[in-house]
């Protein structure tokens, strides 16, 4: 069997219409296949399988996935730069690498096969999105170490769409194009998407006057509150697609346009896991817990049981048979405790968002006051809202303290800020400035 994928850009991959006894013949295929490659040439998977006593040939069933060891991040800083790599580096055509706010990045490659599979990946997911051939698709995902530029881009043109490598940035500069090239498709995170927006208001263009039909948003976390104002706003329908570097990048799951609930997981090359992250136990479907993710295509960087950190629940296919993910809640890591109360930044975004009168751009910043912690939302009014008098406002800021303290159970400060004056995000946003532990 043949670790290549095929693209036909005017037929659904025969995958993706397979049964579900095809597919589970083929994950099992291709995950003793990964296993095997992993043991055989990544010296930290074979003595973690060693060390279990565990052999490639145990892996009869896909069951028997839950024998095997997990990956980390850490392993993958642990192993930097190369040493996860199952190829030898003249094999390895590309490297990505993840910002890593702390310490090393993690850095990953790909052969020649795993661009080529990418980009079929990818391809695929623009399709299921509602994309076609002789689109035109503008690409605002950042070009370079991150993996959302390139790894749309070569998508984007194996599905035969006209493409825009515009990059990140220049806000100004890519409404101008927006509003002249007259894309069908924008790529972008969607806090860009409302950044870009919020630029065409100030240029006088009426976004409902624009050719764009379709977004295609992730690489963070964003609530359905978000799609809903987003969708309003551009006139466009906005999808939902997931990806992490260490899996591959954009395209490990990819929302369906015949459905629009949830990105489907492409599971005859990611085999998706839920765990408790606590003790590491699988958990049905259905149940929320940890993504884990092992790779079934990959040959430079082979992934066993890769802990995402990404907190969702596995759902049963519905536009494809292939299982979807619910909406990300958020990573583990931005998981906040305020007063023994765990919230994430996206229960605060569906707040802030039920309120109309404020723009979908918010801050969280977290203080001490003595052993309490207190969190501070900053939000502004809409432009539409700007003149406000006191009390149409106190109103609003009311109705946020209410709907937070009502849904997520906890009290908060609200600030507001001038019209404009939270900082506009140009990929992936920052939401929570943590201020309990800097004195
Ligand atoms: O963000 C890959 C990507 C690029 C995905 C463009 C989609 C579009 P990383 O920089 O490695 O890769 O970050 C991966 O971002 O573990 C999630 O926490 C988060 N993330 C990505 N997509 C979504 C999404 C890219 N649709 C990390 N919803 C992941 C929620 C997302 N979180």
């Amino acid at each position: 069997m043949s670790i290549l994928s095929e693209f036909n850009p005017d037929q659904l991959d025969p995958m993706e219409t397979a049964s579900i006894d095809e597919l589970r013949h083929h994950q099992l295929q291709r995950l003793q296949w990964s296993v095997k490659h992993a043991y055989d040439n990544v010296p930290m998977y074979k003595q973690r399988l060693d060390s279990l006593n565990l052999h490639p040939d145990d892996i009869q069933s896909l069951d028997d996935i839950a024998k095997l060891p997990f990956t980390t991040k850490s392993d993958l800083r642990d192993n930097y730069p190369y040493g996860m790599f199952a190829t030898p580096l003249n094999q390895v055509v590309r490297l990505h690498a993840s910002s890593g706010t702390t310490g090393k990045p993690t850095v990953v490659g790909y052969t020649q096969n795993d661009i080529d599979n990418w980009a079929n990946i990818v391809a695929r997911s623009i399709r299921a999105a509602g994309g076609r051939k002789g689109d035109i698709l503008h690409n605002a995902y950042g070009y370079g170490l991150f993996t959302g530029g390139l790894g749309a881009h070569y998508g984007a043109e194996r599905l035969g769409c006209t493409v825009i490598p515009m990059s990140g940035g220049q806000t100004e500069k890519q409404v101008r194009l927006i509003k002249d090239f007259q894309p069908d498709i924008i790529m972008v995170t969607p806090s860009y998407m409302l950044n870009l927006l919020d630029e065409m208001e100030r240029q006088g263009v009426n976004p409902l006057d624009l050719k764009l039909r379709l977004g295609i948003f992730g690489a963070e976390p964003w609530t359905l509150e978000l799609r809903r104002s987003v969708e309003e706003r551009a006139g466009i329908r906005a999808m939902d697609i997931y990806g992490l570097s260490e899996i591959m990048g954009p395209g490990v799951a990819m929302e369906c346009a015949e459905t629009q609930d949830g990105p489907t997981v492409w599971e005859d090359h990611f085999y998706p896991e839920i765990i408790d992250p606590n003790t590491g136990e699988v958990l049905p479907d259905g149940e929320m817990g940890e993504l884990v993710f092992t790779s079934l295509s990959k040959e430079a960087l082979p992934m066993i049981r890769y802990r995402t950190r990404d907190l969702t629940r596995l759902l049963p296919g519905t536009a494809r048979r292939m299982r979807r993910i619910d909406k990300i809640t958020g990573r583990s890591d931005d998981m906040m405790i305020i007063r023994g109360v765990n919230v994430f930044p996206t229960q605060i975004e569906e707040e802030v968002i039920k309120v109309n009168h404020f723009s979908e751009n918010y801050e969280i910043h977290l203080y001490r006051n003595g052993n309490m912690d207190v969190m501070e939302v900053h939000v502004e009014l809409r432009p539409e809202c700007a003149q406000f008098d006191e009390q149409k406002t106190l109103a609003a800021i009311n109705a946020l303290r209410h709907h937070v303290k009502s849904s997520v159970g906890i009290s908060i400060n609200v600030k507001l800020r001038d019209v404009g004056d939270i900082s506009r995000s140009e990929g992936k946003a920052k939401r929570v400035f943590d201020n309990r532990f800097t004195g």
